[in-house]
Formats: C-alpha cells, structure tokens, sequence
C-alpha cells in the first residue's frame, strides 16, 4: 500500500532546544495516520503533525480499546538513522491487538511508515548522547457509538518526540501490597492503555511515601515479582541476573529481551523464573543483593536506588557495574560504536519486509 506524504511548511525544528529536552513534551513535525474501516485498513499517508478531532462518542476513550508501542531512532555516529529492532515492534502491536479485539496492523506497512516517517523528520534525531527520537505508535477504537461491543473502525497514528533521559537520576520503588497491575488472565501482557491507567493511583500513593515508583507483586499471593510501572525489573543476586519470567501478565519488554541476549552472550548467569521479593529480602539481609536496575524503552537502563517493602528497606548501590555496562553496550549499539552482534539496528531506507 503506497504511503501518501504531505509535508508541512512550517517546520517548528529551529525552536527546538535539543540540549534540554524534557521527555515527551516536544513533538515533531510529522506523523503517520492510517485508518480501519469496512474491514481493511485504507489511505495510509504521512502529514503534518497536528490535532485529530474526536467525535464525543468515540469508542476507545469509553471502553478502553487503545494500544501503544514505544520505539526509539538514534543517529549512528556517522550520521545515519536508525531503528532498533523495529519488526519486534510490528509484531508486539499486533499481539497486543488481539488481545483487546482489534484489527492486526500490516507488518510491512507498520515498518514502512517507521521508515518513510523517520527519513522525513531525521533532523529531529537528537544527536546527544542518552537522548534519542522516541517513536510512539498507537491504536485505537474511533467508531462513535454507545455500547460494549468492538468498535468496526480503528485508527492508527505514529508521532515522534526528540527525547532527552526518561530517568535523569536512580530510583525508588515502593513494593505494592494492596493494588495490582495484572492478574493471570487479564491484560497484562499487552501494551494497553489501560494497564497505564490503572497503575496512576498506586504510583501517586507511592510518590506520596517518597518513592518514585511500584514494584507490582502478583495478583494471587502479592508474593512474586512482576515488574516496574514503566519497565521491567533485573536482579543481580550471588553474582548471577534473575528477572521475573513472562507468563501471560508482564510485558514482553524487547529491551528486556535485547538484555538478555546480551547477558548470555557476554557470560553471565541468567536466570529467567519466578522471582518471590521474600528471596530479594533474604538476599539483601545475606549480603548478596549487588544490583537491581529496570530496563524498558523510555528508560534504557534505570538505576534502583532503594526498594521498601513491608517494613524493610532494602538501599542499594548505584555503581551498578552490570547496568552500567549493559548501557553503554545498548547505546554503542544504538550508535554503531559498538559491534550489532545480532543484526538488531536497521538503517532507515533499508527496509526489511517480514
Ligand atoms: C516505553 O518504555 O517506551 C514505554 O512505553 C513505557 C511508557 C510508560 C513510557
């Protein structure tokens, strides 16, 4: 399907201060808009980034069928841009589609609007480093009607923001003993808007204890660990790295993913399994606790600099020597400082189709 491109002609760029920006409140010139209806998905085009009118009624912000992804452009360190792992992200949408009743998205039209979309607003890519273009795709339920059923129209809108660091210093976390994320079942593996939404609550009753964020426990027994409001969460334990195992409510996180490739390949003890926060407690009482960082898209690599739970609080180091070097390995990936082992950065033009 062929993109159509309206270019605007008031590029708002040079009022861009690339060396302080603060986190998704700057947005780009243009953005991708495809539409659903009468089954297929029609007029793909790349237009000026601008308001999109909301009819009262519309269905997503009734009942809640709204998914994003979050993706990030970097600039080599000769200039080129890139995307990072872009076809994990064609499929994590559309995985996330099934699961709240929507439509899939094209593939290959989702890569090809990533690419032709990048390649008109390269300039936008923050050359600093720790800053990047973060890419927010997202769907959503626009039939204008009353009543919970699937709506029959989706649309489909991809905008960019020139981001500076999601976390500009380590963080807190507060363990959630009372309110939950997700349950066996529910939503939680999916990129849902409403998997957000639900977390808001709990996070200001943390912030108001002095902690920046929840670590989520399980629904059943508040025992295991999920994961952290915006990312998911890396043990490093006796010298070897557990997360939290996938199983239906974390998020398949693809820096998650990118992290651990990158442990096994470099010889790391990786654990994957179910991870109770009574075995981080004794760990830290027994001095084995080393680190504990969070991984996501926006964030990178977040330092924790403390976690409570129940009436223990666990400080921990910052130094973080294994997330430190997992950043610099992500980010010298990400400029192509660093060897792409794995064929993870593609240049934008040079589309792959899946
Ligand atoms: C991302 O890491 O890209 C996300 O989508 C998390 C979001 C809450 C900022």
């Amino acid at each position: 399907m062929k993109i159509s491109i309206t270019k605007t002609t008031n590029s708002r760029i040079e009022g861009v201060d690339f060396d302080n920006l603060a986190f998704g409140r700057v947005f780009s010139d243009h953005m991708f808009v495809c539409d659903y209806k009468d089954g297929a998905w029609q007029t793909p085009q790349i237009v000026p980034f601008d308001y999109i009118p909301m009819h009262p009624a519309m269905m997503a912000v009734h009942y809640g069928q709204a998914i994003f992804e979050g993706m990030k452009a970097t600039k080599s360190h000769d200039g080129t841009p890139l995307l990072f792992r872009p076809e994990m992200h064609a499929k994590r949408i559309n995985k996330s589609a099934w699961r709240m009743c929507m439509p899939a998205f094209p593939e290959n039209l989702f890569l090809d609007a990533l690419h032709q979309l990048i390649e008109l607003d390269q300039a936008w890519i923050p050359p600093q480093a720790g800053s990047a273009l973060y890419i927010r795709p997202y769907m959503y339920a626009s039939d204008e009607f009353i009543g919970v059923k699937p709506s029959k129209t989706y649309k489909m809108v991809i905008f960019t923001c020139p981001v500076g660091p999601y976390y500009a210093k380590p963080i807190s976390l507060l363990a959630e003993t009372k309110y939950i994320r997700a349950a066996e079942g529910g939503t939680g593996e999916a990129k849902a808007a409403g998997n957000y939404g639900g977390s808001l609550l709990p996070a200001r009753l943390a912030q108001e204890q002095g902690y920046d964020q929840v670590l989520w426990l399980d629904a059943k027994e508040f025992k295991y660990i999920q994961e952290v409001g915006t990312m998911n969460i890396f043990f490093v334990m006796n010298d070897k790295i557990v997360t939290p195992a996938l199983g239906g409510t974390i998020l398949d996180g693809i820096t998650r993913n990118s992290l651990l490739t990158i442990l096994k390949d470099k010889g790391y003890t990786v654990e994957e399994r179910p991870l109770s926060i009574d075995e981080v407690v004794k760990a830290h009482q027994a001095g084995q606790l080393q680190e504990v960082f969070g991984a996501g898209t926006a964030a990178v690599i977040a330092k924790i600099s403390k976690i409570k739970y129940q009436d223990v609080v666990m400080e921990l180091p910052t130094d973080n020597s294994v997330g430190t070097e997992l950043k610099a390995t992500i980010d010298g990936i990400r400029a192509q400082t660093t060897e792409d082992k794995f064929g993870w950065v593609v240049p934008v033009g040079a589309m792959q189709t899946v």
